[in-house]
């Protein structure tokens, strides 16, 4: 079977190659990609900077935001040929510490953890992959294609679960309003929950046209492309979903915020001057929270199956900007004006749509 393969550390080795089938040992699922979604993660690996292949392997099979259809699955396993599912990224460590041991693996104490597609455990980008049925998630069949926005939406479920959690410190906490900073498909995921759950939304993005403010307003939020003064606006929540090192900052250093999610992962070496003892003074002095959060574990992945399954499918589906035919894969991996999801179409005889 074709499959996309990189050698970690290795600055732009990836391939298309031919690779055995999937062994028995990833799971008793056999699944056939239908499409596979690409993140910054996966630019991050192709350049070298990230990511690890198994133990004794060179390669690594990417890609972590998976859509496929079942083709085999054990009798009582829940699931049947036909199924559309999809992969859960992270397993959790071998000792197991006491997060992984609860089935919270998203919030692994040692960093044992592996990852498919990213740390130590090949990924979905193949044709066919093997998942173990409690790493799989079934989806609405209704869904269809944009069942593949399933790992970014589980990831932003997570977020907001978090934030709240910590809200909720405060017995009489009721949170109104909150400003998502940016509007990638995880910065819109985010939206698209929050308005789900009655919230004021407000979107800060640099970019001032495109599709994203009609994406935004697709969701009935408030957009804005110049950093919201948060004096005013004063939202109960930030989740900020650039990690752009200057929105970051805007971001932590909002005194009037009550929460602050951080999501995005920054590039290192950004320095930028920060007044650490005005910070301080106004966690302090406000109860704020600033908390950082990644992955997500099996509640999540549900959690985003509802939010999904509630949504307006013809606006997820405006999320996938780009579907590049798995022959012309590269193309994926490049980033163009407009894109917020871009995907890699496994099923053959399909063109790719214009930018
Ligand atoms: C994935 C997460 C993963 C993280 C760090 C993200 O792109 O969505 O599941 O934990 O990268 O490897």
């Amino acid at each position: 079977m074709l499959a996309l393969t990189v050698r970690p550390g290795q600055p732009q080795s990836v391939k298309l190659e031919t690779v055995p089938p999937p062994p028995v040992s990833d799971g008793a699922i056999l699944v056939r990609t239908l499409s596979l979604g690409v993140c910054g993660t996966d630019r991050e690996i192709i350049s070298g900077e990230y990511g690890a292949a198994p133990a004794g392997e060179e390669r690594l099979i990417i890609g972590h935001e998976s859509l496929g259809r079942v083709e085999e699955a054990p009798a009582g396993s829940g699931f049947a040929p036909g199924d559309l599912v999809v992969g859960i990224v992270r397993r959790p460590d071998p000792v197991p510490c006491p997060a992984c041991a609860a089935g919270e693996w998203d919030m692994c104490r040692n960093g044992r953890y592996t990852e498919r597609g990213i740390k130590s455990r090949n990924g979905y980008g193949s044709e066919q992959f093997r998942v173990e049925p409690e790493f799989a998630v079934k989806l609405d069949p209704a869904l269809g294609e944009a069942g593949v926005l399933m790992e970014p939406t589980s990831i932003v479920a997570k977020a907001w679960e978090q934030c709240l959690r910590i809200g909720h410190r405060g017995a009489a906490w009721q949170p109104r309003t909150a400003l998502i900073s940016g509007a990638g498909p995880i910065g819109l995921l985010a939206a698209m929950i929050g308005a789900q759950g009655g919230l004021d939304i407000h979107v800060y993005d640099r970019n001032k046209d495109g599709p994203k403010p009609d994406l935004a307003a697709g969701l009935g939020v408030t957009y804005h492309s110049e950093f919201p003064d948060l004096g005013a606006l004063s939202p109960d929540i930030v989740i900020e979903c650039t990690g752009a090192a200057p929105v970051v900052k805007q971001t932590v250093a909002a005194a009037a915020a009550g929460v602050v999610c951080l999501t995005g992962v920054s590039a290192t070496g950004h320095d930028i001057t920060f007044d650490i003892g005005g910070f301080n003074r106004a966690m302090v002095l406000d109860n704020r929270a600033v908390f950082g959060s990644v992955n997500a574990n099996r509640r999540h992945y549900e959690a985003a199956a509802e939010a999904l399954a509630k949504a307006d499918r013809a606006w997820l589906t405006r999320l996938i900007t780009r579907r590049v035919p798995l022959t012309r894969w590269a193309e994926a991996f490049e980033r163009c004006d407009g894109d917020i999801k871009v995907v890699v179409d496994f099923e053959s005889g399909l063109d790719s749509r214009s930018h």
